[in-house]
């Protein structure tokens, strides 16, 4: 198993390190074996080589069977060009490794359920998937960009969706609410957009095909309240890009913990890129107080979704809640009399775990 790291920007090689860590400790135990390289991307791949996704990084992310993201971008890249921002790296590795479906579970672990900004009664157990379409949509919609038309400025992106591509992250939505409880809710603004009535013309279509899953849809305006209102209510939600990257953000803060959250990207054939749901925190990196748990859970769903070992996926998953319920906490998900550790500290707690 070749697993490629892309640690990035701001607190990414911190969180990154503490992850390899874990990775590392499970490849020994199960006596795996898994090789690990090494390659840029971002803001640090803008600064060395001019290019937020240099070739050399699209090769060797060719040649991995997985990789671990931890983060890009930063304030000091904010005067760039349009097309050499950090976020053209992760645009450019997504599309060019074709990793269309984005799973992003947002889960409430029961000891943080307190720092939503929801009441308790209304997060406590809650575990949504959303699944996204991440290689189309206005994200990659052609025609773009901004010109001159009748003397003022107009900026322009096109909403684009092919029956395939919808079609294909159709399937993963629905095998994925087959795996949890059975319900899968469709988004869309189908009252609006053509290309959201394709959406849902063709998640219908699918749907014939899984007889077990209950299927249902809804407006994306009004899944953005419900998601406030009652969030138990959804299991898996299927989303295109754009809507996928807002309502992912909306379900995470409602975990209370973004530093917690996981994610997926992958292709046909279960490679995948796993990273963070969270951002580069430049404020607050190179001071050992991010939060590495959500990388370490990311390396998680790396053993499930890539390398199919449920059972060490698991491992990392238990030993993530043995911390929190042993009562470490990194700054972010502190609460005032909970004591507070570091990044490292936090790698090594769960080192701890997963060995006890
Ligand atoms: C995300 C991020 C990215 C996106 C940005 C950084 C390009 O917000 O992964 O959700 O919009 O997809
Ligand atoms: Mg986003």
């Amino acid at each position: 198993m070749k697993v490629l790291i892309l640690a990035g920007d701001g607190i990414g090689p911190e969180i990154v390190g503490q992850a390899e860590k874990v990775l590392d400790f499970v490849a020994k135990k199960h006596a795996l074996n898994i090789s690990v390289d090494r390659a840029l991307i971002g803001g640090i791949a803008v600064d060395e080589t001019g290019h937020p996704f240099p070739a050399e990084t699209l090769e060797k992310a060719k040649a991995a069977d997985a990789i671990l993201l931890g983060s890009v971008g930063g304030p000091k890249y904010d005067l760039l060009p349009r097309n050499i921002r950090p976020e053209q790296g992760l645009l450019a590795i997504r599309k060019e490794l074709n990793l269309f479906a984005n799973l992003r579970p947002a889960q409430v672990f029961k000891e943080l359920s307190h720092a939503s900004s929801l009441k308790d009664e209304l997060v406590a157990g809650l575990d949504i998937m959303i699944v996204r379409e991440l290689t189309g949509d206005i994200y990659f919609g052609q025609p773009r960009g901004i010109e001159e038309r009748n003397g003022e400025r107009v900026g322009f992106n096109t909403m684009i969706y092919s029956e395939s591509e919808i079609r294909r992250i159709a399937h993963v939505a629905f095998q994925a609410a087959q795996k949890r409880n059975k319900r899968l809710c469709s988004i869309d603004k189908m009252n609006v957009l053509e290309a959201t009535q394709l959406w849902r013309d063709v998640v219908t279509e699918v749907a014939a095909e899984y007889p077990d899953v209950e299927l249902t849809h809804l407006l994306v305006d009004n899944a953005a309240m419900q998601l406030v209102r009652a969030p138990k209510q959804f299991d898996v939600m299927l989303t295109g890009n754009i809507f996928g990257d807002i309502l992912s953000d909306e379900a995470s803060m409602l975990t209370g913990s973004i530093g917690m959250l996981p994610s997926a990207s992958l292709d046909e054939n279960n490679k995948g890129l796993y990273e963070p749901i969270h951002g580069s925190a430049p404020d607050i990196a190179g001071k050992d107080i991010a939060n590495p748990l959500a990388t370490i859970l990311s390396v998680g769903m790396m053993f499930r979704y890539s390398f199919n070992r449920n059972d060490i996926a698991d491992e990392i998953e238990n030993a993530v809640k043995t911390v929190l319920s042993q009562g470490f906490r990194t700054k972010d998900i502190a609460t005032k009399d909970e004591k507070v550790i570091g990044c490292k500290a936090m790698g090594e707690a769960v080192l701890a775990a997963l060995n006890a």
